[in-house]
Parts: C-alpha cells; sequence; structure tokens
C-alpha cells in the first residue's frame, strides 16, 4: 500500500474537471476529445456532484438536451467546431440541429441519475430536475428495446464497437471481419496525432469503423433500418447490464416520484433482461461473454465485457464466480481490473481496451461487488484505483502491469470516478 493524501487527490480531482468543463458540458480531455462524450458526461456528473450539486445535473441534461426524436442519445454531441477529431460532423452526417454522431453508448444516465438523486442536498432541486429527466430516460430506454432487440429477445445490440463505449475490444474481431472495407473515402486520423498510435486501435479497425457509420449514413440513420442493414451485431453482456441496472434505478426512482408507470415498465425490462442475460454466463471463464448475433454463437473473448454485469442484479452465484475471476486476474496484473484477461494470448497491456486498466469500468465492477457483499474484492479494487493515481495521475487509462500512464491526460471521468472513491473510502 502507497501513502495517499486524499485531500489533495481531492484538489486535484476537482482542478481536472473544472478545467475540462466548457459551461454547461465537460470535455473528456483537451486534444483527443474536444466534444461532449455520452457516458462520460453521465458518470462525470457523479464526480461534479461532490463539489457543485447543480453542475451536476446541468452536466446530464445538456445531454438529454440533444436526444434524437426517436429517443436515441448520441454518444458524441459536437457542440462547437474542432477539426482536431475525426470522424467529425460531415462524416456522420445526422442532420441534426446541433450536430451529433449517429450511434449511443452504454446507458448510464439512469443509474447516474438515481444516484444524484438520493445523495442530494437540494431536494427540492433534485426532485424537479430529476422528474424533468425520467421521461427522457425512459424514452431512451424504450428506444434501446424496440430498435436494438427488434425480436424481443430481452437483450439489445449494439451496431458499432463504439457503441459499447470499449471501442477495440477483443470482443469485436472475429464479428468485425465481417464489415468490409470497400468504398472508405479517404481520411486523415487525428487520435494517433494525439495519441500514441501503438496504444491506439489499428488502421485496419479504423477503416472498418467509418465503413459502418457511411453504411448508416446511407440509409439516412433510420433507426428502424440499421439494427437488421448491419453486418455487425453483438449483444455485449457489459452494455446490457449497464442497461438493465439503468432501467431498474429508474424503476426505483420513478417509484418514489409517483411515477408507476414507468416504473413498471423499467422494471419488466430489467428483468427480462436479467433472465435473458443467463444465456451469456460461461462456466469456463467465470465471467459472461458476447454474442454474435448474425451468427448466435457466443463470442470466445474473456474481456471486462463479461465482468461488468455484476454492476446489476445477476444470480449471486454469477457474481461471487466474477469476484474470484477479479481475483485470479489481480494475481497476474499488479493493477485490476484489466480489460482483457491478461492470461488470453490476445491481451495487449498498452493497447486501449484490450488490456488496460480504466476506472469507469473500475468504478462500476467495485459498485457490483458491494452490492453482493463481495467487499474485499471491491476494496482491493478501489485501492488498485488510486495507487494508480498516485503513481501515474489522472490518466486516460493504464498499463495494468507497470501502471504505466497512457492515451489522454488529464482525463475528466478518471478524476470524476477518483471523487466517487474517495468518497466510498470514507463512507
Ligand atoms: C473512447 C472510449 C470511450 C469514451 C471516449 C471519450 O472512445 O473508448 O469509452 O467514451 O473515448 O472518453
Amino acid at each position: 500500500m502507497i501513502a495517499l493524501d486524499p485531500s489533495k487527490i481531492f484538489d486535484h480531482a476537482v482542478e481536472v474537471l473544472k478545467e475540462n468543463d466548457q459551461g454547461g458540458y465537460t470535455i473528456p480531455t483537451k486534444g483527443l476529445y474536444p466534444f461532449q462524450w455520452n457516458w462520460d458526461s453521465c458518470l462525470t456528473a457523479l464526480g461534479q456532484s461532490h463539489f457543485d450539486e447543480q453542475r451536476a445535473w446541468t452536466e446530464i441534461e445538456t445531454l438529454f438536451d440533444h436526444q434524437w426524436p426517436d429517443g436515441m442519445v448520441p454518444h458524441i454531441v459536437f457542440h462547437v467546431y474542432s477539426d482536431g477529431y475525426f470522424p467529425g460532423p460531415n462524416v456522420w452526417g445526422t442532420g441534426r440541429p446541433v450536430a451529433t454522431s449517429g450511434i449511443t453508448q452504454p446507458p448510464v444516465a439512469g443509474f447516474a441519475v438515481r444516484r444524484l438523486y438520493e445523495r442530494a442536498r437540494d431536494r427540492q432541486m433534485a426532485e424537479k430536475r430529476a422528474k424533468a429527466l425520467l421521461p427522457k430516460i425512459d424514452a431512451w430506454h424504450r428506444w434501446f428495446y424496440s430498435h436494438r432487440d427488434p425480436r424481443g429477445e430481452g437483450l439489445v445490440a449494439i451496431l458499432h464497437p463504439w457503441e459499447s463505449g470499449r471501442d477495440n475490444s477483443v470482443d469485436w474481431d472475429q464479428a468485425f471481419e465481417r464489415v468490409p472495407t470497400d468504398g472508405v473515402e479517404p481520411y486523415t486520423r487525428r487520435d494517433t496525432q494525439h495519441a500514441d498510435p501503438a496504444h491506439r486501435p489499428t488502421k485496419e479497425q479504423y477503416d472498418r469503423y467509418i465503413w459502418l457509420v457511411q453504411h448508416f449514413r446511407g440509409l439516412n440513420w433510420d433507426n428502424a433500418k440499421l439494427h437488421d442493414a448491419s453486418p455487425f451485431q453483438v449483444v455485449d453482456p457489459g452494455f446490457n447490464a449497464i442497461l438493465i441496472r439503468s432501467c431498474a434505478d429508474l424503476a426505483d426512482l420513478a417509484e418514489s416520484l409517483g411515477e408507476a408507470r414507468l416504473a413498471a415498465e423499467n422494471r419488466a425490462r430489467a428483468e427480462a433482461g436479467l433472465a435473458a442475460m443467463n444465456a451469456l454466463w460461461s462456466g469456463t471463464h467465470g465471467q459472461y461473454l458476447c454474442k454474435d448475433r448474425v451468427t448466435g454463437a457466443l463470442i470466445d473473448s474473456a474481456s471486462i465485457g463479461g465482468i461488468l454485469p455484476v454492476f446489476a442484479a445477476v444470480p449471486e452465484d454469477h457474481a461471487r464466480s466474477i469476484a474470484l475471476t477479479v481475483e485470479r486476474q489481480a494475481a497476474a496484473a499488479k493493477f485490476i481490473v484489466p480489460s482483457h484477461d491478461p492470461a488470453d494470448p490476445r491481451f495487449e497491456a498498452k493497447r486501449y481496451w484490450r488490456g488496460p486498466a480504466w476506472l469507469v469500468t473500475n468504478y462500476m465492477i467495485a459498485d457490483g461487488l458491494r452490492r453482493v457483499g463481495e467487499t474485499a474484492v471491491a476494496d482491493r479494487i478501489v485501492q488498485s484505483s488510486l495507487e494508480l493515481i498516485s503513481q501515474s495521475g489522472f490518466a486516460e487509462y493504464y498499463d495494468p502491469l507497470t501502471g504505466e500512464p497512457c492515451g489522454g491526460h488529464r482525463f475528466t471521468w478518471t478524476a470524476a470516478m477518483v471523487l466517487e472513491f474517495l468518497r466510498l473510502m470514507k463512507s
């Protein structure tokens, strides 16, 4: 264990959040990500709530101000012009009044808003703002089940790896091979100008990311068509667990606010999702696996996407196995939780979501483990996260073998999670 000065770390984290604050939304980091990102903002709001409650609500409200008429909440809102990011608004071509991307991201808003509401010091304000967000989050959840689960399986599919929030995970490799690269318009990547190319997705992956964007743009971003027209349809257990948790949390919130119908609908979504998740369990790996919806087969890839389901109310024996899996990984990696199992030859310690540890996933996993009483493992994750901060600062992600900081620096959601962890340590 290393010496931490929690008050200094707290102040430093607040500083990072303030310096990335654009007024009504926060950019993930300067340079690499100059706009508003969906799940970054929802998790960032939790951090902001520790020093500016009003501002925390605004972060999520701004995101929902850009919700699509069909209910989707886009993964990026391009509030201001910047040529520092590719693919920018013209490549997406979504035709929204304020430009947005055309895909979504892990729906963590229901969870975040419930947390904001519960911890609110200003109860009246929280009630008013939660009430206004409630139907919007519900519309997003409804959108998921009608457009991403068209055959009513109980689980939703992602149609682009970026939707998962785990952009270049090993999980997508096989299904991604079905995505062609012909006809991709010439482009210049900007991410590799801000971060080490060896830590970023490869050129071939990038071509496929862009092919999918062009394909969906060619269908005018009509969500009634995209699912069946996509060669990439993957059921990600981590993504679904976040949605399930958000549905359950939104149901609780709706109940406290006297919205019985919304509560019942979200409760039913969570229950159907939990029942369907069982089919993704792998006893061999001691975690859940993704499913390729095009072939119907499970994807043999032990990524953090299959550990994240502990964030939802999965069966207790599965949660306990996941705790053991994290412990096993802790014997192989100095810092947990790696985004891919270090025992798998496809693990890459520094490449984005193919091995590095991220504080946001740590936060959700620790929260879930705590809920089922696995406090020792949860504490270990929190400790590991704070050690990374002391050793390497507020990086985007970290090499789990050495703790080396990778990707962008002074990263917003990393700082937000630190504030949450420090609060957890106190409670
Ligand atoms: C990367 C991450 C994604 C995140 C975004 C902004 O694309 O994979 O999860 O939302 O950066 O931080």
